[in-house]
């Protein structure tokens, strides 16, 4: 199947085929209008590449450090919920072909899989995003675990008060399948598992609801560093101002998301935001980006415009629905085949010769006469 597919966008139509409706929608659908799920890819297209020529690039270098780790390339696998709805194995392949591709996983909160049992695939650096739901010791053993286990880092989500309004999940009635569960918070809220129970609404919704906490705030940074010696990173930040509150909050870094246009409708795409981010930061912290990664040349202005590396969702989803392990596996080695020759052609021979020269974007006149 993977062989006829050239681009992690043809991707999206093959799981299309493969997926029931009710499970392709609450993967590829955003929130009310989809104004910003189309914007995150739109505004990577209004950006323009200088690129240098006659630059030996003979030994090219992808590789990076994130945190203080290796990988290989500045492209890892963002957290997606559900993945045993794309695919029998789930979070467990995502992992070993995140592994194989030597970069970094981050594993949802709202997994299908337990976290020991993603992190006993193999060796791999990973990390584990958080929700902050009511129930405040759940939450605080839940991060204990991921510490036992081996998480290298918690990627905090700073944009779920409460979930966004994704109108294909309310008209499906999402539901999960009786044997899946929220598998490291299966317990949370007395054990009814509100995911599977048939409402009205969509049953994630019913779900955040009830036990999303949307008391939380950056004084919650401190709650957390206080149950964890992990670094923290805050995804789902838009602002400069944000930014700046991230930085006195003591974060360790800082992701910018819109979640993939499933929550506020009408935010910026990321990567038009991103350099606000940059320069408000000041580089006292990394700062990543999410959102609309599709291409090679996406990475390469993410990275132009300030980001330490980038993270993509949707489309690991699609090639794990499409081909399970060897899905993702490919996605990932497209996405790093096509940034070797965007860097190539552009005169870049290691991620840091990346500069902000490298790109024109939409505010910016073509030429400087
Ligand atoms: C997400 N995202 C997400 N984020 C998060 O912090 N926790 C989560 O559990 C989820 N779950 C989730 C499920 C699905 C199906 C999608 C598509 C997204 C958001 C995700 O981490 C990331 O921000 C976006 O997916 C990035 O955008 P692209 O790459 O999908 O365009």
């Amino acid at each position: 199947m993977s062989a006829e597919i050239v681009n992690v966008r043809e991707y999206e139509a093959h799981a299309k085929q493969k997926l029931a409706k009710m499970s392709f929608d609450y993967f590829s659908t955003g929130a009310d209008d989809q104004w910003s799920l189309q914007e995150n890819i739109r505004a990577f297209g209004r950006i323009r590449i200088r690129p240098r020529i006659l630059v030996d690039v003979n030994d090219v270098d992808l590789s990076t450090q994130v945190l203080g780790y290796r990988v290989s390339m500045p492209i890892m696998v963002a957290p997606t919920g559900h993945q045993k709805l794309a695919h029998p194995e789930g979070e467990l392949a995502t992992a070993r072909a995140t592994s194989a591709a030597d970069t970094i996983m981050v594993l949802s909160s709202s997994a299908n899989s337990t976290l020991e049992d993603v992190a006993n695939t193999g060796p791999g650096t990973r990390f584990f995003q958080l929700y902050i739901f009511k129930d405040r010791e759940y939450v605080a053993e839940v991060v204990r675990r991921a510490e036992r286990a081996g998480y290298k880092a918690i990627v905090l989500t700073g944009d779920v008060p409460r979930l966004g309004n994704r109108e294909n999940d309310k008209k499906n009635r999402f539901t999960l399948p009786a044997h899946l569960t929220i598998a490291n918070f299966a317990g949370i809220g007395g054990r009814t598992n509100l995911l599977t129970s048939k409402s009205n609404e969509s049953s994630l919704t019913t779900f955040n609801n009830s036990q999303m906490d949307s008391s939380v705030s950056w004084k919650d940074i401190g709650w957390l560093k206080g149950i964890t010696s992990l670094p923290i990173l805050i995804k789902g930040v838009l602002t400069g101002e944000d930014a700046v509150l991230a930085v006195r909050s003591g974060v360790d870094g800082i992701m910018v998301s819109n979640h993939g246009a499933r929550q506020l409708d009408f935010t910026p795409a990321t990567i038009s935001v991103l350099e606000e981010v940059v320069q408000a930061v000041r580089g006292r912290v990394p700062v990543f980006l999410d959102g609309g990664v599709r291409r090679g040349t996406d990475v390469f202005k993410a990275l132009a415009l300030g980001a330490a590396g980038v993270f993509v969702g949707r489309p690991v989803v699609y090639g794990l629905a499409v081909d399970g392990e060897a899905g993702v596996r490919k996605v990932l080695r497209t996405l790093r085949d096509e940034f070797e020759v965007a860097m190539m052609l552009s005169g870049c021979i290691r991620v840091q010769d990346i500069s902000r020269s490298h790109v024109l974007t939409e505010n910016e006149p073509l030429c400087c006469s």
